[in-house]
């Protein structure tokens, strides 16, 4: 099967395995302020994540790496798309355009249509040095995500079988690369025990990619003869996820992502901790289903609810959204419990 076809077949088993969400959103729930001395055109969404300075907290996240004219397509409309609303945007995995020059035009769109904006490349944690800051070349990038995978590469029938080294390299590419670094999940959620060894390591910005939206077991069992049952509902929900990074990060930037979908579950995301919500699988949703123009409105659209939220919450900032009363209940009460946050 070819790598483009193989990267089709993820879109499609994508939007297909959709999943109930089980992000743990549900049971974050913000204390209603009836006094909060805002005024909605004074809201401010500007965000940073590191040293990059961001008008909106919301970003495209990584997908559609492979090549190919769908991959061009839907990294072009993405491209747009963040430009006309001023979000970052990353690309998806860009190992097989540096292997192959003729996939890289599928990259480098993203920045031609989006000259000024903020763009993240990626690779996968088995990237070398080299590998990284010829990604970050492609496409003029601002930082560069590395991918964590394992479970999808285990489920996947050729997947990678040895996960040794990967710390070692992420911490050589830190240590030498020109732009930040990104470590992010694609969907399992990132620990603490994970945080404290990639804070040793030099990074200084992580996504948690936490469990409970796209599932990447799911997606690579619908191609597989004999279904892998025990990844499915394997991870860290997001909601968890992000608060157990969070009190653990020290100068780390904290980014969420895994099952966002709505302006809602973005500012509870931003309420746990983190600094910016990561949207994959929603958004590619509207794109496929829709049009360019219906991604541009749902874009804005997240940014006018998020205005709302903050304005009944009296937060004029990000910083101060950060600061707002939560109420943890259920799973994620009892998850950050036993794993000692409180
Ligand atoms: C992804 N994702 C992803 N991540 C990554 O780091 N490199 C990649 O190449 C891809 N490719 C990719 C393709 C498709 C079709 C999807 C839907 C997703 C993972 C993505 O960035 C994100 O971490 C997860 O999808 C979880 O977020 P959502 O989808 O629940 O918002």
């Amino acid at each position: 099967m070819s790598r483009a076809k193989r990267k089709w077949d993820h879109i499609q088993n994508a939007l297909s395995t959709g999943q109930k969400s089980l992000t743990g959103f549900q049971d974050v729930t913000f204390i209603h302020q009836s006094l909060p001395d805002t005024s909605l055109d004074h809201i401010s969404l500007a965000s940073e994540i590191g040293e990059l300075l961001l008008s909106s907290p919301i970003f495209i996240n990584a997908m559609t790496g492979g090549g190919g004219e769908k991959t061009y397509q839907i990294n072009r409309d993405l491209a747009i798309a963040a430009r006309q609303t001023g979000v970052a945007i990353a690309v998806g995995s860009q190992m097989s355009a540096l292997k192959d020059q003729n996939e890289a035009e599928s990259y480098r769109v993203v920045r031609k249509e989006n000259p000024d904006g903020i763009l993240f490349a990626n690779l996968g944690s088995e990237a070398t040095l080299d590998q990284a800051k010829a990604a970050v070349d492609m496409i003029e990038a601002n930082a560069l995500q590395i991918h964590l995978n394992v479970v999808q590469e285990l489920v996947m029938p050729e997947g990678d079988r040895d996960f040794t080294g990967a710390l070692k390299r992420i911490e050589h590419i830190v240590h030498n690369l020109e732009v930040p670094v990104i470590v992010k999940e694609v969907g399992f959620g990132i620990s603490k025990e994970t945080i404290w060894k990639l804070k040793e390591a030099g990074v200084a910005i992580v996504d948690v990619g936490g469990f409970g939206g796209t599932n990447f077991s799911r997606i690579e069992n619908e191609r597989r003869q004999r279904h892998i049952p025990f990844f499915d509902s394997w991870g860290i929900p997001t909601a968890v996820s992000i608060a157990e990074t969070s009190a653990h990060k020290g100068n780390i930037t904290i980014l969420a992502s895994g099952g966002i979908q709505t302006s809602t579950e973005a500012a509870k995301s931003i309420a746990l901790g983190a600094n910016a919500a990561g949207m994959a699988g929603a958004l590619l949703k509207v794109l496929i289903k829709g049009d360019l123009e219906n991604l541009i409105d749902e874009i804005g659209l997240l940014h006018q609810e998020l205005k709302m939220i903050m304005t009944a919450l009296g937060a004029k900032t990000l910083k101060q959204l950060q600061q707002a009363p939560l109420l943890l209940s259920g799973d994620v009460h009892h998850w950050l419990q036993q794993r000692g946050v409180n």
